[in-house]
């Protein structure tokens, strides 16, 4: 009988399996606490609650050829500066009302949602909120009343969800704080408010 090629034996593919799986489980788990310190709030990309409190604007990388978010000077959302306590939890509130009113039944959040309305990550700087003077309140005034209002080329009106104003406010430091992270250049080709960086 002629000896059998080492290459077809049966233990050589079970040993080969057995290590592939291993090595692929420690190179998760790697990835899975890589991407953990990357999506973190108060790392490079993500920036820490407090930054509701400053200035949010996007210039033109040339490097990386497309818009990166840029912290800049002091400007307290509601015109109240708050400590990193304080922004985490208003955010927090507005991200629990994101999930309970169920914005991504029509809208997307970072790229993750239904496409029936516009994706909200840069909302924030959306030109449509006029003036950075009176953005802040045009915000909670929409997401209180939005049945009133048609303001894109897409024709579709966002129903009253029954947002409380202390609901509102939260959701809009929610977007300002997403606003913020930097996202890769997503959505592509967004054009923000006009205002100084
Ligand atoms: C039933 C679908 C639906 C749900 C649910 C919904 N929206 Fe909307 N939303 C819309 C539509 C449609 C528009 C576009 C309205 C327009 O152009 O007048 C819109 C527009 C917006 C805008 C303006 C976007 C921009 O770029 O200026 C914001 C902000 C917004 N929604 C926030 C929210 C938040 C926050 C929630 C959850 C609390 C939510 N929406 C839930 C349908 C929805």
């Amino acid at each position: 009988m002629e000896a059998e090629n080492w290459w077809s034996s049966q233990s050589f593919w079970r040993k080969s399996a057995i290590w592939i799986t291993a090595g692929m489980a420690v190179v998760l788990i790697f990835l899975t606490f890589d991407t953990l310190a990357q999506i973190s709030a108060g790392t490079k990309r993500v920036p820490a609650y407090s930054v509701i409190n400053n200035r949010i604007s996007y210039v033109f990388d040339e490097k990386r050829n497309f818009q990166v978010p840029v912290i800049g000077q002091e400007e307290p959302l509601f015109g109240k500066k708050l400590t990193e306590e304080e922004a985490e939890a208003m955010v927090s509130h507005g991200k629990l009302t994101v999930q309970a009113k169920n914005c991504m039944n029509c809208h997307s959040i970072l790229g993750n949602g239904a496409y029936y309305a516009p994706d909200l990550t840069k909302a924030w700087l959306d030109p449509w909120w006029g003036s950075k003077e009176i953005r802040e309140a045009q915000m909670v005034a929409f997401l209180m009343n939005p049945q009133d209002r048609l303001h894109n080329a897409l024709g579709r009106k966002m129903p009253n969800l029954g947002i409380t104003e202390e609901e509102a406010k939260a959701t809009v430091a929610f977007l300002k704080w997403m606003s913020s992270i930097d996202t890769n250049g997503f959505p592509y080709n967004f054009k923000p408010m006009d205002q100084e960086n």
